[in-house]
C-alpha cells in the first residue's frame, strides 16, 4: 500500500522530472493558498474600509444618521415608482421589487444590528425599539408575498400600498422621534463609532 510520504515524493519528483515546479504540490498548495486569501480579504476587506470610512465622515460631520435618512428616501422612491406601475408592468415590477429588497436588507440589518440595540441601551427605547423591529418583520413578510404573488395578480398592487403604508409609518417614527433621541443620547464618540459600524453591515450587503 503506497504511503502517504511516498506519494508526496513521487509528486514532487514528477514535478521536478518535467522542470515545472511551479506544478508541484508545494506549488499548488501555494497557489491554493494564495487565491483563498485573495478570497478572504475581498470578503473582508470591504466592511473594514466602508467602517474607517464611515467613522471618518462622521467626525466631519456627516454621520449614520444622515446615511440612514438618505436610505429612507431611496426606499420611499422604489415604493412609489413601484404602487404606480400599471398591471401589465410584470418585468418593471419584478426589477423594482429586487431593488427594494436588497436596499431595504441593507438598511434593516444596520439598524437591526448597530441602531436598535443602542436605541435600546443608550437611549432607554426600550418598547420603541421592539415595535421597531416588529415593524420591519412585517415588512419583510410583505416583500415575502410580493416576490410570490404572480406580478400581475391583482392582490400585487393591494400589498405594495400596504407595504408602503407600513413603511412610510416607520420611517416617521425612525426620523422624527427615535433618530432624534439616539443623537441626543450619544457623544461624539460614540456616534463615530456607531458610524463606522453601520457602514460595516451595510457593506456585508451592498
Ligand atoms: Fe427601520
Ligand atoms: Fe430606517
Amino acid at each position: 500500500m503506497a504511503r502517504y510520504s511516498d506519494v508526496r515524493n513521487s509528486g514532487e519528483r514528477y514535478s521536478d522530472d518535467r522542470g515545472m515546479g511551479w506544478l508541484s504540490v508545494r506549488g499548488l498548495a501555494m497557489m491554493a493558498g494564495g487565491a483563498a486569501l485573495a478570497v478572504v480579504a475581498s470578503r473582508l476587506l470591504p466592511p473594514v474600509v466602508a467602517q474607517m470610512a464611515g467613522s471618518a465622515r462622521a467626525s466631519s460631520g456627516r454621520d449614520a444618521f444622515d446615511a440612514l435618512i438618505n436610505d429612507h428616501r431611496h426606499i420611499q422612491s422604489l415604493l412609489n415608482e413601484m404602487v404606480q406601475t400599471p398591471i401589465d408592468a410584470t418585468m418593471r415590477r419584478t426589477q423594482l421589487l429586487l431593488r427594494l429588497k436588497r436596499r431595504l436588507a441593507a438598511h434593516a440589518m444596520a439598524e437591526e444590528d448597530v441602531v436598535y440595540p443602542m436605541l435600546h441601551d443608550q437611549a432607554h427605547k426600550q418598547d420603541d425599539t421592539r415595535q421597531l423591529y416588529g415593524e420591519h418583520a412585517e415588512m419583510k413578510m410583505h416583500l415575502f408575498t410580493l416576490e410570490r404573488l404572480p406580478k400581475d395578480d391583482p392582490r400585487w398592487l393591494a400589498v405594495a400600498h400596504e407595504l408602503k403604508r407600513i413603511v412610510q409609518g416607520h420611517i416617521r417614527q425612525e426620523e422624527e422621534i427615535d433618530f432624534p433621541a439616539l443623537r441626543n443620547a450619544l457623544d461624539q464618540g460614540e456616534t463615530a463609532v456607531m458610524s463606522g459600524s453601520v457602514a460595516r453591515e451595510k457593506a456585508l450587503i451592498l
